[in-house]
């Protein structure tokens, strides 16, 4: 069997960037079951679409010293599908999800902004996507912030 080169998460598109074609990377598995699970290593994608799980976080905001002024940002999950806040106001926030809708790579925070590791995809702090790779927004969350207790609800 042909040796196929995957990336460390084992991310067959991102093999397909490195020269080896899904085709051919298919082919050499001789078995979709398999390529579907290397698919879903990159990151629990469904290919181009951005499709995010549901998510249920409360956070308290005073945990995260990135979100004391307005405009931080701050990565929030805890293990789960992996979500960033970001304070929008005094009292407002927005919650987005890090799963780039490129190919499901996990964002990172850039600052003020996002940037996906694997092909470029920049992001606003909105979420809106500003360039690099084409793709679509960032995935955004309801949120609903309790001033009272500095409790932020997101589902
Ligand atoms: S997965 Fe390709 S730019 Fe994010």
């Amino acid at each position: 069997m042909e040796r196929i080169e995957v990336n460390a998460r084992g991310c067959a598109h991102c093999a397909e960037k490195a020269g080896t074609s899904r085709r051919e990377f298919i082919t050499a598995s001789a078995a979709s079951a398999v390529a579907a699970l290397l698919v879903a290593a990159c990151g629990g994608a469904t290919g181009a679409t951005g499709v995010t799980g549901p998510v249920s976080l409360s956070v308290k905001i005073s945990n995260y010293p990135a979100l004391a002024n307005v405009g931080g940002i701050a990565r929030v999950d805890t293990g789960g599908s992996p979500v960033a806040v970001v304070r929008t106001g005094a009292s407002t926030f927005a919650a987005l999800s890090l799963i780039c809708p490129h190919f499901g790579c996990t964002v990172g925070i850039n600052g003020r902004a996002f940037l996906c590791p694997c092909h470029g995809a920049q992001f606003a702090s909105t979420g809106t996507w500003i360039g690099g790779q084409p793709t679509t927004n960032l995935a955004a969350f309801t949120t609903s912030y309790d001033a009272t207790t500095g409790v932020l609800t997101i589902t």
